[in-house]
């Protein structure tokens, strides 16, 4: 069983393949936090927490006498403001009959085979036998406010997750103003290194996303959040503690990631007492909801996992979770269509004939989808008109997207289409006949972001009108792939169907509307491919992958830039999931110039695709297409469901990057590396490789080496080792070197194989 409760020192223990998480019900029915850490079985591990008389630390009545015991030093499971508790509490919360926050005791729990759901959410799955529930009640006597914590113990998997359900029992309405799912205590000193943690989280910007930064914790409290009404491209809700001597292969790291898209928190607190405290799940400032008397309110899902084997570890287990359970879209097990986007070639600048030209150029390449990006509706000519109106500009596509679609399909292509569902121009058909279907503020000029406003997702009418209209589309036209963006964030959060008392929910209603669409699209229509955007990665999150099985990563095409942004993402998210395109050079965000094959090398570690005008294509270029098409499938079971390995780990100190992929039985081996900067005189880049079967025999089967002058005609780079045999562990252990490369960004792409050979 995963899920243990044992009466006599009213321990619950969850086991999980590696970790073991524990709690107990203390004598006054406050739920202590015992151990989350490295598997420890058959043991109470209360003996781990010392009782201290710290001043100005309150107790509770029972324990007035006692002033050892307090609430606010107690590892605590899930703790609320006002209870004297003064850490940052997981619920903020008032009733209407003024009564401040909730002291939170034991009533019951119930252990259960399956994994709970959460109505209305995207939240982890299971089949039978792969995970047990837990569901842990408390509740506050004075406003009868009970709070059900649920945990999903996915023992295989090594993952818990977590979420919390609040239920009005009382007489009063009562509000909740922060209601987060996940409250994690980490006593002082516990953990390998002595209880000094480090915070790795990922913070960006457009174009910028998901850049790893790793700082020490400091005494007080970090925030990590948005309050921009999407999960953000400048703080990732995914974050990961990792004790102060943990790095890529070795310590403790602890990884915390919301399943939700919209507004949320992450606050980690280190105390007087050298103990820490994570809070997470929905946003709080921006964030409140009106519990009247029987009501309850599902609080999205937060992944928690952990190892002691370093963040090449976490990375896995995030990878490996996500991908069984948490994207659910039937084509995360298919070869996703090799494809060209129109976006970087034409902008809004487009016709039929043009468009078929592209296509025709395209499927001669053996490029098989085509998506037609933004400005094919509405009197869309550029981005200050028609969203909303997602009908076809009949000027660009005469008789509508039905004859090109038709005539895309008849070269043997896919069709996809770029939509913005969330999204209205002012200079629309859509907004002049509901202008009230737009969150704004009554009496205030409303807050523009590329000259657009924001629909109310909120409001059931706008759901059910975005499902006709897309469902109508993809019905009347063929559409395989659906490209959804979201090119701005809320402002104004003011809904005109809601009252005044209910303006907080605006933004989880808001992301309620969304997730509602998306549901219903994507299971009436599986055979759609869902890619995600949000202005490139705004809001690549657990929530959105849960529908969508890829994500288009960020805005900035540009390879040097993608390697750290691509690496950044890869922290957490599998790398079947990032969108990623070969697009032109001069790269349009940087100006800069690459090579075309270390492009391909760095979009092959996404989902692959081209961003670009194929009939600009030079007769080298088109060489390269059909060989990096290839190359893409041929080794794409081994991108999409290797092992992905950091080779140069999170902090790029060094001027190259590398990175493999490595098939789960250690038999093959694909490493890349991309020069970022040229140096003179060096003396090579010197890679260890990983998840090798240390006793095998490998061999350099092939080798490709892009972008890289030979500074004398005698050799361009890589390895001169063909022939030789290698041992893994000389690959892992020794590693191996290869020779300088020179010019602007060169790249080498290594295939190993295990062999049976000693010598060849
Ligand atoms: C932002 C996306 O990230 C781009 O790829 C493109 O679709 C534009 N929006 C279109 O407006």
């Amino acid at each position: 069983m995963a899920i243990n409760y044992h009466a006599e020192d009213r321990t619950i223990t969850l086991h999980t393949r590696s970790s073991t998480y524990q709690m107990q019900i203390a004598g006054t029915g406050h739920v202590l936090h015992l151990y989350y850490g490295h598997r420890v079985d058959g043991m109470c591990l209360d003996y781990l927490h010392i009782l201290t008389d710290c001043g100005f630390s309150p107790n509770s009545y029972e324990n007035r006498l006692r002033r050892e015991v307090s609430p606010d030093i107690l590892p605590l499971e899930y703790s609320a403001a006002g209870c004297g508790d003064y850490r940052v509490p997981a619920l903020e919360c008032m009733s209407d009959a003024g009564l401040v926050g909730a002291d939170l005791r034991y009533v019951r729990h119930e252990i259960t085979d399956g994994k709970y759901a959460l109505p209305g959410l995207p939240a982890a799955f299971a089949e039978a036998g792969e995970a047990q529930t837990l569901s842990l009640i408390l509740a506050d006597a004075a406003t009868g406010l009970e709070v059900e914590l649920l945990y999903g113990v996915f023992e295989a998997a090594d993952v818990i997750t977590r979420a919390a359900v609040f239920r009005n029992n009382g007489d009063a309405a009562i509000r909740l103003d922060r209601a987060s799912s996940l409250c994690l205590d980490i006593p002082f000193g516990t953990g390998p290194s002595g209880g000094c943690w480090d915070l790795l989280h990922l913070h960006g910007r457009h174009c910028m996303e998901r850049m790893p930064e790793r700082v020490r914790l400091m005494h007080g409290i970090q925030t990590l959040g948005s309050r921009r009404g999407a999960s953000s491209h400048h703080n990732n809700p995914f974050a990961v503690l990792m004790a102060s001597d943990a790095g890529e292969t070795c310590g403790e790291c602890i990884g915390i990631m919301p399943v939700y898209s919209g507004n949320h928190r992450t606050d980690i607190e280190l105390n007087q007492a050298g103990s820490v405290r994570v809070v997470s799940g929905i946003g709080g400032d921006l964030f409140a909801w009106q519990l009247d008397p029987g009501d309850c309110f599902f609080a999205p899902e937060v992944i928690l996992c952990r190892t002691g084997e370093g963040l090449e570890r976490l990375t896995h287990l995030c990878h490996d979770f996500l991908n069984r359970h948490v994207i659910r879209s039937p084509w995360k097990d298919k070869k996703r269509p090799l494809l060209i986007n129109s976006w970087e070639a034409m902008t809004c600048d487009f016709n039929a004939e043009k468009v078929l030209k592209f296509a025709e150029e395209a499927a001669a390449l053996g490029i098989e989808m085509v998506v037609l990006d933004d400005g094919w509706f509405g009197a869309r000519d550029d981005d200050n008109a028609g969203l909303g109106d997602w009908f076809a500009n009949e000027r660009k596509l005469p008789g509508g997207l039905k004859p090109l679609s038709d005539a895309i399909h008849g070269l043997g292509m896919k069709f996809g289409l770029w939509v913005e569902p969330e999204m209205v121009n002012e200079d629309s058909s859509l907004y002049r006949t509901h202008p009230d279907w737009v969150l704004a503020v009554p009496g205030r000029k409303p807050v523009m972001a590329r000259n657009q406003l924001v629909l109310d997702m909120g409001r059931s009418e706008v759901v059910a009108y975005l499902y006709d209209v897309i469902s109508t589309l993809i019905q009347e036209n063929g559409i395989d792939y659906i490209k959804w963006d979201m090119n701005r964030n809320i402002a104004d959060t003011f809904s005109a169907a809601l009252p005044p008392h209910r303006q907080m929910e605006v933004s989880h209603r808001y992301m309620l509307g969304v997730y509602a669409l998306l549901d219903r699209l994507t299971r009436e229509f599986p055979e759609v491919l869902f890619e995600n955007c949000a202005g490139g990665g705004g809001r690549f999150d657990a929530g959105m992958l849960y529908y969508t099985p890829q994500i288009w990563c960020s805005d900035d095409t540009d390879a040097i830039e993608r390697l750290t942004i691509q690496m950044g993402t890869a922290v957490g998210y599998p790398v079947g999931t990032m969108g990623a395109h070969v697009s032109a050079c001069p790269n349009q965000q940087t100006g800069r110039t690459t090579p075309f094959g270390t492009r391909a090398i760095v979009a092959m570690s996404g989902t692959f695709g081209y961003e670009l005008d194929p009939a600009h294509l030079s007769e080298e270029e088109r060489r390269q297409v059909r060989v990096w098409n290839e190359r893409y499938y041929r080794f794409y079971d081994l991108i999409h469901r290797g092992k992905y390995y950091r080779l140069t780990g999170i902090d790029r100190q060094v001027d190259y990057a590398a990175w493999a992929y490595v098939r789960e039985d250690g038999s093959q081996a694909l490493v890349n590396l991309v020069v970022t900067r040229a140096h003179a005189n060096t003396h090579g880049f010197h890679i260890h490789l990983r998840g090798l079967n240390a006793q095998a025999r490998y061999r350099l089967a092939e080798q490709v080496i892009e972008g890289c002058e030979a500074p004398d005609g005698t050799y361009l780079g890589g390895m001169d080792l063909t022939g030789r045999v290698f041992t893994g562990a000389s690959l892992m252990i020794a590693g191996f070197t290869l020779r300088p490369m020179r010019g602007d960004a060169p790249a080498a792409q290594l295939l190993f194989e295990q062999t049976d050979a000693e010598e060849m």
